[in-house]
């Protein structure tokens, strides 16, 4: 499909390059961003478009641009879904579909380096999975641990990387509907998930309750949402919380094991997190220094979540 051309504008720079979208297609990855910028961004989910935009300019901009890149670069979409990016978390929207067939199946398939992940635009605002996490979950192959704690697992992609890799996992997240998607993400993969568990708690009760059961892992994942609410009606503010957290997570840390510290908040970047694990580590009486993964090349710097990984020894 193809949108009205411009063929006078030039193509800017913040979309990804031709060369780009190669090497995406050799790593078997298809689920990527293609643009950035202030106001917005665009992703790409196999043949599907997302467009996400803070205000009218910036989509207008967006759908202009996307039409003249996938000209430039031979790439033919499928869908082109959009999605307002409100400032209040309770304003927030599904994706609309703007171009394509309504009566296609809403679910589609990605993969990232060669693991599969379901979508799904009808879903919520979240459509499944967050490419921005993606040298997070390579480092979790890289590392291969035997137990992994999942924690705000949603789909539970970074359980399908350590499970790829022989790990047993926890998932924990307050929806059971994220984790239902897991279980399917898992068999999308042909991983059995009977033997790992998925439970639908909040956090901050589940972490606890495992401590005092003695378990350890070797990785616990730790990239919660900016504030959250539980079903008790307990608020969660990641500035105010995430030290609380990284202190619940030392506790079930294997000696050499790894916690990855990651958040969308705009207030914690890299540096921000690497003071609060310090202080964490201190507190605690551990040892450990940090690890970080090689920058996107589909992200500008700043833009997706910042993440350190914290490696005990
Ligand atoms: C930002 S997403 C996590 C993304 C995930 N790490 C990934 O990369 O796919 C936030 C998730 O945290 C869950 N959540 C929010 N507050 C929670 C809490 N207190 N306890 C457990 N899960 C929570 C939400 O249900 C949501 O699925």
């Amino acid at each position: 499909m193809r949108l009205n051309l411009l063929p006078t504008m030039k193509m800017r720079s913040e979309w990804i390059d031709a060369t780009m979208l190669r090497d995406f297609e050799a790593e078997g990855t298809d689920a990527h961003r293609l643009c950035t910028i202030d106001d917005g961004w665009v992703e790409r989910f196999g043949r599907d478009i997302l467009i996400s935009f803070k205000n009218a300019p910036a989509r207008e901009r967006l759908t202009l641009e996307l039409n003249l890149w996938g000209t430039a670069v031979g790439f033919k979409f499928g869908r082109i879904f959009i999605r307002f990016l409100p400032r209040k978390n309770e304003e927030r929207e599904k994706p609309r579909l703007l171009f394509g067939s309504k009566e296609e199946n809403l679910q589609t398939l990605v993969t990232e380096r060669h693991l599969k992940f379901g979508i799904d635009f009808g879903a919520g605002y979240s459509v499944g999975l967050f490419a921005d996490q993606r040298e997070n979950r390579s480092y979790v192959r890289k590392i291969a641990p035997k137990r992994l704690l999942n924690c705000f697992a949603y789909t539970c992609s970074f359980s399908v990387a350590a499970t790829s890799v022989g790990a047993k996992t926890v998932n924990v997240d307050l929806s059971k509907k994220s984790l239902a998607r897991g279980r399917e993400n898992f068999s999308l993969n042909s991983l059995p998930s009977n033997d790992h568990q998925f439970i639908a708690d909040d956090v901050f009760t589940v972490l606890p309750r495992l401590a005092r059961k003695g378990e350890k892992f070797d990785a616990i994942i730790l990239d919660p949402p900016t504030f959250s609410r539980s079903r008790r009606g307990k608020a969660f503010h990641v500035e105010h919380d995430f030290e609380k957290l990284l202190l619940l997570a030392l506790e079930l840390t294997e000696r050499d094991g790894c916690i990855l510290l990651s958040t969308n908040c705009s207030t914690l970047r890299e540096h921000a997190l690497e003071v609060m694990a310090r202080y964490c580590l201190k507190a605690a009486r551990r040892a450990g220094k940090f690890h970080r993964q090689p920058p996107l090349p589909d992200f500008s710097p700043n833009m997706g979540a910042s993440s350190i990984w914290l490696c005990l020894h």
